[in-house]
């Protein structure tokens, strides 16, 4: 592998959003491995002065690291495509879709894709009602939040009013969501390939932030123990729901299954988490790859963007 083709890489990582920390730690483990493998690369705290930052350093191209709102939204993928450079992962259009999860479940609704039932609660909200037509529980989530921040699992009628103010603090827009029994399901993308599912178990109610991030008690299963014929199924859905949304390059797609088997997608993510405790590098590893040769291929993915996805000039 020649490292010199990369040319200067900014790793952007940390920036204002929530995941700030989460952030912080995928960015140092990539740029950790970059650094193993040779590439001339930096860690750039992507803050509000981005642009500036971006044009004195002489980049070639950025790994973006960042999660959450400003970095995994679109916002600085614009940034990257005023400035004429690459970056890893997805555009403006599927970054921006996917932050917003309203977006992107009328979107995947349009296209025959299997999402849970949901509504947009707000101040006007009959709240009894829509326990009425969800029937519980239900999940209440900011639209254009991550790593379950906001996030209620609602088990009694008279509690979805509280859950609909918890998860407005962090974003005005609001939706509840019918529950999905489970088990939970994530597909890795990386270019076309899909890796090996994972089957997610936790202790808690849900996969909420101490699941996530600070328990360790949350067992991964991959493979996942679907037979064949479902994993498949799975993993094709995952990409027609990514692809759907004007994704690329890599991310991951977060499933549910019902009682039945039947798979309902739940989210996407342009950029999930690269600590080695991640789901992606897990999954990549269970394909035979090792975290390094992960980071590198994702960083291929913004040799690809570049002649296929340059706009004018
Ligand atoms: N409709 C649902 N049915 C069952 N579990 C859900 C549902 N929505 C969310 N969850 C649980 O909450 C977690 C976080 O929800 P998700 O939509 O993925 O938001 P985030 O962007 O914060 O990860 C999921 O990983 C899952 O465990
Ligand atoms: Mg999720």
């Amino acid at each position: 592998m020649n490292a010199g083709r990369y040319g200067k890489v900014a790793v952007l990582m940390g920036g204002p959003s929530a995941e700030r920390e989460v952030s912080l730690k995928s960015g140092n483990a990539v740029l950790a491995a970059l650094t193993r493998a040779g590439v001339d690369a930096h860690a750039i705290d992507a803050g509000r002065d981005v642009i500036p930052v971006l044009e004195r350093g002489g980049f070639d191209r950025a790994f973006i690291a960042l999660h959450g709102r400003f970095g995994e939204d679109g916002v600085v993928q614009g940034a990257l495509e005023t400035l004429g450079l690459p970056y890893t992962g997805s555009g403006v259009l599927g970054c921006a879709l996917s932050m917003d999860k309203l977006r992107c479940k009328q979107l995947w609704k349009g296209c025959g894709i299997a999402t849970p039932a949901f509504e947009v609660l707000d101040a006007e909200t009959r709240f009894d009602q829509v326990v009425e037509r969800l029937g519980l529980p239900i999940f209440v989530k900011p639209a254009r939040e991550g790593s379950s921040i906001g996030i209620t699992k609602v088990k009694q009628p008279g509690e979805l009013e509280r859950a609909w103010e918890t998860a407005a603090r962090y974003d005005d827009l609001v939706i509840a969501e019918q529950a999905i029994v489970g088990p939970e399901i994530t597909a890795a993308l990386l270019g076309d390939q899909v890796l090996p599912l994972i089957r997610l178990e936790t202790v808690t109610e849900f996969y909420d932030y101490d699941a996530k991030y600070l328990r360790d008690d949350t067992r991964y299963h991959c493979p996942s123990g679907l037979a064949g014929r479902e994993e498949r199924r799975v993993q094709r859905l995952a990409r027609q729901a990514f692809a759907a949304l004007d994704c690329g390059g890599w991310g991951r797609v977060d499933f549910m299954l019902d009682r039945n088997g039947e798979p309902y997608v739940l989210e996407a993510n342009t950029v999930p988490g690269m600590t080695d405790h991640s789901l992606v590098p897990m999954a990549a590893r269970a394909a035979g790859m090792d975290f390094d040769a992960l980071v590198l291929r994702i960083l291929d993915t913004s040799l690809t963007r570049e002649g296929a996805r340059r706009g004018p000039g």
